[in-house]
C-alpha cells in the first residue's frame, strides 16, 4: 500500500520506517528541509536504538521517501496518517497542528477520484478526531467522510528507547474507525503485524490511549507516594516493600510452580518522577478534558501533583546530607527523561538542576546522549557539561543519579571513593546495591530509602 505520514517527529518517523519495513511504500512529510535531507540520507534526527539501521534498509529498498510536498504525497496514498504534535497549552491540549494538517490533507484530496483513509495517530482527547479533523477534512475536500474518504484513530503505544521493537512486535493495535471500510483498510495496512487488533469506534480508541498512559502514570505516582512514606518513616526501604507486595499471586501468578513475573512489575519502580513526551502531557490533558465535561479528575490531579514535586525529593535528600548547597559541587548524572534516549522533554533533571542553581550550587552534568540543554529557563552558562562520568564526579561534594543509564550502574563504591573526598550519592533511580554502598562508607540515600 502507499502511505503518507504527516509529521517526521518521533511517532511519525518510527511508524514510517516500520510500515516501510513491512513492505509498504511510505512518504514521510515534514517541513524542515534539513531534517528531510538527513532522513533521506539515512540519518535519524534523534537517537533511537535500531531506527537508523532499519531506516537505511528501507531507503535502500526504495520504500521510504521524506518529502515536503504534502499535496503530491497525500493524493497518491491510500492511507494518510497524521502524526503531528499535540502539545500542552495552558494545561490543555493544543490541537492547532491537527487542524492545519487536516485542512492540507482535505485540499490535497479535493481532486482525487480514489478512496483514501485519513488516520489520526497523534494523541488527541476523546471526540477530537470527529469534532475537529472530520469537519475540516469534509470542508476542505468537498467530500463526505464515510463515503468518499475514510477516517480512523489509531493510537501509538511506543516507548522511547524501545520504539523499534515495540512497533515491530506490538502487544496490540487499536483501530478506532468511523466506518467498516476504514477499519478494513487499516487491518490490511497492519496485516504483517501479528498481535491482537482491537477494532472499536474512534472515541474509544482516543480514550484507550489516555487511559493506558494515565494508568501507568498513576502507578508510578502511587509508588512514589509510598516511597515518600518509607523515606520519612525511616528504617524501611521501598524496594523491600515492593518485593513483598509483588509476590501477591494476583499480581505475580504461579503457573506450574513457577512465578510468571509480569513485565509490568519489572517496569514499575519508585524514582525521581516520570517525564517524556507522553505521561506529563497526557495526564494534564485528561484532567482538563474531564474538567470541561464537568468531572473533577481527583485521582489524576494528585498523580500530576505528586509527579511535579517528586524530582525535588532529590534536593531534600541532598540537603539532609550536605545541609547547605551554596557553592557545593554537585554532579548530576543523567539529563534524558529515561535511558536509551536523548529526549529531555519534561525530564526530572530540569527542575533538579534549576533548584540546585537557585540554591547556589555549582552544577556539573553528564549524560551519555544529551550534550546540551534545550530548556531555555536554565542559565546554560552556569552548567558545565562534562565529557565523561569521571570528569563530572571528580572532586564533587555529591552525585545525583537522575537517569538509570547502564553506564552509571557499573560505577562502584571504590570509584566514588577514588574521585570524591566524602562521597555522597543520592540515587534517584535506585540503581545501586544499598548495602554494598553503605558498607563501603558512602553516604547513600535514595528515593524510597532515607
Ligand atoms: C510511555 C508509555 O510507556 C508508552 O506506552 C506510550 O506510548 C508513550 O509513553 P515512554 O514515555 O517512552 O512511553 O517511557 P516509559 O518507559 O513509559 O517511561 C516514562 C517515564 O516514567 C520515564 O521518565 C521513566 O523514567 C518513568 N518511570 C517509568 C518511572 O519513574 N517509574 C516507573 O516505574 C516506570
Amino acid at each position: 500500500m502507499k502511505v503518507t505520514i504527516v509529521g517526521t517527529g518521533y511517532v511519525g518517523l518510527v511508524t514510517g520506517v516500520i510500515l516501510a519495513s513491512a513492505g509498504h511504500f511510505v512518504y514521510c512529510v515534514g517541513r524542515n528541509k534539513e531534517k528531510l535531507q538527513k532522513i533521506n540520507a539515512g540519518t535519524s534526527p534523534f537517537f533511537e536504538p535500531g531506527l537508523e539501521k532499519l531506516l537505511r534498509i528501507v531507503l535502500k529498498k526504495g520504500l521510504l521517501k521524506a518529502v515536503s510536498d504534502i499535496q503530491n504525497a497525500v493524493s497518491q496514498s491510500e492511507v494518510i496518517i497524521i502524526a503531528v504534535g499535540t502539545p500542552t497549552l495552558n494545561d490543555a491540549i493544543d490541537l492547532s497542528q491537527i487542524e492545519i494538517v487536516s485542512k492540507q490533507i482535505g485540499e490535497a484530496l479535493r481532486q482525487s477520484n480514489s478512496y483514501h483513509v485519513v488516520v489520526v495517530k497523534s494523541t488527541v482527547v476523546p471526540g477530537a478526531t470527529e469534532k475537529i479533523a472530520l469537519p475540516i477534512l469534509e470542508k476542505s475536500s468537498g467530500k463526505k467522510v464515510g463515503k468518499d474518504i475514510g477516517l480512523s484513530m489509531n493510537p501509538e503505544f511506543l516507548r522511547e528507547g524501545q520504539a523499534v521493537s515495540d512497533a515491530l512486535h506490538p502487544d496490540r493495535i487499536v483501530i478506532g474507525s468511523h466506518d467498516e471500510k476504514s477499519s478494513k483498510t487499516l487491518l490490511k495496512l497492519y496485516k504483517e503485524f501479528v498481535c491482537l487488533k482491537v477494532v472499536t469506534n474512534i472515541k474509544t480508541a482516543e480514550m484507550t490511549k489516555y487511559t493506558a498512559n494515565s494508568l501507568l502514570a498513576t502507578m508510578i505516582s502511587f509508588s512514589n507516594e509510598i516511597a515518600r512514606i518509607c523515606e520519612d518513616t525511616g528504617g524501611i526501604d521501598v524496594i523491600d516493600v515492593w518485593r513483598g507486595v509483588h509476590l501477591d499471586s494476583r499480581l505475580n501468578p504461579i503457573i506450574k510452580e513457577k512465578r510468571v513475573e509480569p513485565g509490568f512489575l519489572k517496569y514499575l519502580f519508585s524514582g525521581c518522577g516520570y517525564g517524556g513526551s507522553c505521561f506529563p502531557k497526557d495526564t494534564k490533558a485528561l484532567v482538563s478534558y474531564a474538567q470541561k465535561a464537568g468531572i473533577e479528575a481527583q485521582l489524576l490531579q494528585s498523580v500530576v501533583k505528586i509527579n511535579s514535586s517528586q524530582p525535588l525529593r532529590m534536593i531534600a535528600h541532598l540537603k539532609k546530607a550536605l545541609k547547605n548547597l551554596e557553592r557545593k559541587k554537585i554532579a548530576v548524572l543523567g539529563l534524558a527523561f529515561k535511558p536509551e534516549t536523548d529526549d529531555t522533554r519534561e525530564s526530572p533533571a530540569i527542575p533538579i538542576i534549576k533548584t540546585l542553581l537557585s540554591e547556589g550550587a555549582v552544577v556539573r552534568v553528564y549524560d551519555p546522549k544529551v550534550k546540551h540543554l534545550v530548556d531555555s529557563n536554565i542559565d546554560k552558562s552556569l552548567v558545565t557539561f562534562s565529557k565523561n562520568v569521571q570528569d563530572a564526579v571528580i572532586n564533587s561534594d555529591a552525585v545525583l543519579i537522575v537517569t538509570a543509564w547502564d553506564e552509571y550502574k557499573k560505577l562502584t563504591p571504590e570509584f566514588f571513593w577514588k574521585k570524591m573526598k566524602n562521597p555522597v550519592v543520592i540515587d534517584g533511580r535506585r540503581i545501586y546495591n544499598k548495602d554494598k554502598f553503605l558498607k563501603a562508607g558512602i553516604l547513600y540515600r535514595g528515593i524510597g530509602y532515607g
